[in-house]
């Protein structure tokens, strides 16, 4: 079979990846994160879009000398097209459209979302590859949502959240205990020594596969704030505890409605995407699911959970298998469905 090696830039939020793969097999997965937006809580796009600049030339090359390969011998670049930050999506594109443009090579438009699911198709040594159709539950900083997946590039929402994402109900938690951005993996953290059941939350009434994110974060505000009010250690004293107590009530949430969408579709494979599905809860979780309710779960390697490029890689690999190319007309999205 034909060699191909694939370049991929990931550039939606304000990490910059760059992989290289040969075939369905990561050769380099190199990432920048950007450690400016943790002094303000949250990413400011107009500093994300300036490191991305600063960091994309670098990081790429950093890719192809790990892959040990140079730019002559690439097959395709492979780029993110959204959704994301429209300034950050910008540098990777335009960067991307240049670099195919100098090398006359395709380019390959990535969808962010399709990537978090398809990562499970990356050749890892110790990782099973999910058989269609599977359910894949994508929880990040900007969405939330169960897709049934039925081929590579045949997906449908099947639930989704109504309002904030899941990764969100996670940092703004952690903004309200006075934890720096992004909180989740302190969240994660703090939790593994806390009582998960210390504190009790209410979970939002939701119909259907839908969620709802944005009713827990007040209520946790509320909490928080009552609390101090009689104790102005409180936080300090049950930071494990008030940790480990969000953290169950969410994967309870997910966990409801997960098995909903497994009711409603007969489909027993669950796969998990996206920078939450770093979090150990969910992991173990997950796993004991196994057991439990006779389902296969598949937990991609934690360097492909978060944003990076390899995840971007393997798509455009299935991209090239398939000649779906773009020419450099083709525009960024902030927004995307599948
Ligand atoms: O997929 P991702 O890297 O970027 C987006 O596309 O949003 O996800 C980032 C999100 C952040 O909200 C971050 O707090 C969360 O993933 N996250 C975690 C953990 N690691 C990352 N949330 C909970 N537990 C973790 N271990
Ligand atoms: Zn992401």
């Amino acid at each position: 079979t034909e060699e191909v090696f694939i370049l991929a830039i990931e550039s939606s939020c304000d990490d910059t990846a760059a992989a290289v793969l040969r075939n369905n097999k990561v050769l380099s997965n190199v990432v920048a994160r950007q450690s400016i937006h943790e002094e303000y809580g949250g990413v400011i796009p107009e500093l994300a879009s300036r490191a991305h600049q600063q960091n994309i030339v670098p990081v790429i090359d950093v890719a192809l000398r790990k892959a040990g390969i140079t730019k002559e011998q690439l097959s395709a670049i492979a780029f993110t097209q959204g959704p994301g930050l429209m300034g950050s999506l910008l540098v990777g594109a335009s960067f991307a459209k240049s670099l195919a443009m100098a090398l006359h090579i395709p380019l390959i438009a990535v969808n962010h979302m399709q990537a978090h699911i398809l990562a499970h198709f990356i050749d890892e040594e110790g990782f099973d590859k999910p058989e269609f159709p599977f359910l894949a539950l994508t929880i990040s900083g900007g969405h939330t949502q169960i897709v049934q997946v039925n081929d590579y590039f045949s997906m449908d929402i099947i639930g989704e959240t109504t309002d904030d994402a899941v990764g969100e109900a996670f940092d703004k938690t952690a903004k309200i205990l006075g934890l720096p951005y992004p909180g989740g993996p302190l969240i994660d953290q703090f939790a593994k020594e806390g009582n998960p059941k210390k504190f009790a939350f209410t979970k939002p009434k939701v119909d259907g596969l839908d969620f709802s994110f944005s009713g827990l974060k007040t209520q946790i505000l509320y909490f928080i704030q009552k609390n101090v009010q009689a104790n102005p250690n409180f936080v300090e004293e049950n930071k494990h505890d008030i940790c480990a107590s969000v953290q169950n009530i969410i994967i309870e949430i997910l966990m409801d409605k997960l098995k909903m969408a497994v009711a409603q579709t007969g489909i027993k494979q669950i796969a998990i995407g996206g920078g939450v599905s770093a979090n150990s809860g969910i992991r173990n979780t997950l796993k004991a699911a196994e057991g439990k309710y006779g389902w296969k779960t598949y937990i991609p390697k934690f360097e492909y959970t978060t944003d990076n490029a390899a995840m971007i890689g393997i798509v455009g690999y299935q991209k090239y298998l398939q000649d779906q190319f773009t020419d450099s007309t083709v525009v960024s999205k902030a927004r995307i469905e599948f």
